[in-house]
C-alpha cells in the first residue's frame, strides 16, 4: 500500500481574506522547488482568532501569515516573538516549531529589500521622511533604523502617535537622528527640501484621495516610495514622477516580505523571480 505523506500546510488568516495575493505567490514558489507544501487562505473572524491559532498546533500546520485585522492581537496567543515583531508590535508571519509558535514581522526586512531593489545601496547617508505612524509606518521605521539610516523624520496626522514611536525607538537606535513632524504644509516643506527618501505608509491613495503634500519642495533626485500598490501609481507617485523623481510602489515589499516567510517555513532559498512573476501577474492582470 502506498503511504500518504502529510502535506505541509501554511495558512493565511485575515478578515476579509479574498483580496490576498499571497496564496498565488507562495504556491508558485512551492511548486517551483517541488516542495510538498501548500498555502491556504482562511477568513478568520476576530472572535475566533485564538481558536485559529490553537488549530495551527492541533493540525500541525507549518506556519501562517497573519494579515489585517489580526496582526497585533495575535501576539498574545504566540509562544515567542522576534525583536522586530516586538518593536513594531505586530506579527505577520508565524512558524510552528514542534508546537511552539514563533511570531515574526517580515514587513520591515521586506521593505528594506524593496528599497534595495529600487536602487538604494546604502542608508547611512540618507534622510528619510516616513508618512504615517500605524503598523506599516512602524515597520518602515524599524527597517530603516536597523539599516542605520542617517536621519528619520516621522510625519503623522495624529502627531502624538509619531512622538510615541520616537520615544520607544530612540534608545535602541542611537546612531540615527529621529524627529517628528506634523502633517502641515510649512513643516513638511522644510522636511521635504532635505529629504532623499519619501515614504507613504498610509492607505491614502488607494481610493481617489491623496495626501496634501507640498511635493514640489522635495529634494531633487529623491526616491518616492508608496506602500500602496493598487492602483500601481497613486496620485503621489504620478505627481512625483512628473517632477522627475524615481518612484516605486509597494508590490515589491509584498514580494520580499513573502520571500522572508517562504525561507522561514521551508529553510530553503526562495525562487524570487518565479514568486515575483506570479505576484505581478495576479496583481496587474
Ligand atoms: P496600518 O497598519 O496599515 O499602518 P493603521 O495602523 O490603521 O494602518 O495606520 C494608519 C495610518 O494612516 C495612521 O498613521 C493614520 O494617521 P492617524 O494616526 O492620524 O490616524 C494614517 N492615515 C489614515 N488615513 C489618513 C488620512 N486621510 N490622512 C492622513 N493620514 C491618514
Amino acid at each position: 500500500m502506498k503511504k500518504t505523506s502529510a502535506v505541509n500546510v501554511v495558512a493565511i488568516f485575515g478578515f476579509p481574506i479574498e483580496h490576498s495575493l499571497s496564496p498565488v505567490m507562495q504556491n508558485a514558489g512551492f511548486r517551483e522547488l517541488n516542495l510538498n507544501y501548500t498555502y491556504v487562505p482562511f477568513c478568520v473572524n476576530p472572535i475566533y482568532l485564538k481558536d485559529a491559532i490553537t488549530a495551527l498546533r492541533a493540525l500541525n500546520f507549518k506556519g501562517a501569515n497573519i494579515t489585517v485585522p489580526h496582526k497585533e492581537e495575535v501576539i498574545e496567543y504566540l509562544d515567542e516573538i522576534t525583536e522586530d515583531a516586538f518593536l513594531i508590535g505586530a506579527v505577520n508571519t508565524i512558524v510552528n516549531v514542534d508546537g511552539r509558535l514563533i511570531g515574526y514581522n517580515t514587513d520591515c526586512k521586506g521593505f528594506v529589500s524593496a528599497l534595495k531593489s529600487a536602487g538604494i545601496t546604502r542608508f547611512d547617508n540618507i534622510n528619510a521622511l516616513v508618512i504615517g505612524a500605524g503598523g506599516a509606518g512602524k515597520a518602515a521605521c524599524v527597517g530603516l533604523l536597523k539599516a542605520n539610516i542617517k536621519n528619520l523624520i516621522i510625519a503623522n496626522r495624529t502627531v502624538r502617535k509619531a512622538e510615541l514611536i520616537l520615544e520607544n525607538f530612540k534608545k535602541s537606535f542611537e546612531k540615527t537622528k529621529i524627529s517628528v513632524c506634523p502633517l502641515e504644509e510649512n513643516s513638511l516643506k522644510t522636511a521635504l527640501e532635505n529629504c532623499d527618501l519619501l515614504i507613504n505608509t498610509t492607505s491614502v491613495g488607494m481610493q481617489n484621495e491623496s495626501l496634501a503634500l507640498p511635493i514640489e519642495s522635495l529634494k531633487k533626485g529623491a526616491l518616492v516610495y508608496d506602500m500602496v500598490y493598487n492602483p500601481p501609481k497613486t496620485k503621489l507617485l504620478k505627481d512625483a514622477e512628473k517632477l522627475g523623481h524615481k518612484i516605486e510602489n509597494g508590490l515589491n515589499m509584498l514580494l520580499y516580505q513573502g520571500v522572508e516567510g517562504f525561507e522561514i517555513w521551508t529553510k530553503k532559498k526562495a525562487p524570487v523571480q518565479v514568486m515575483k512573476q506570479a505576484l505581478f501577474d495576479v496583481a496587474y492582470k
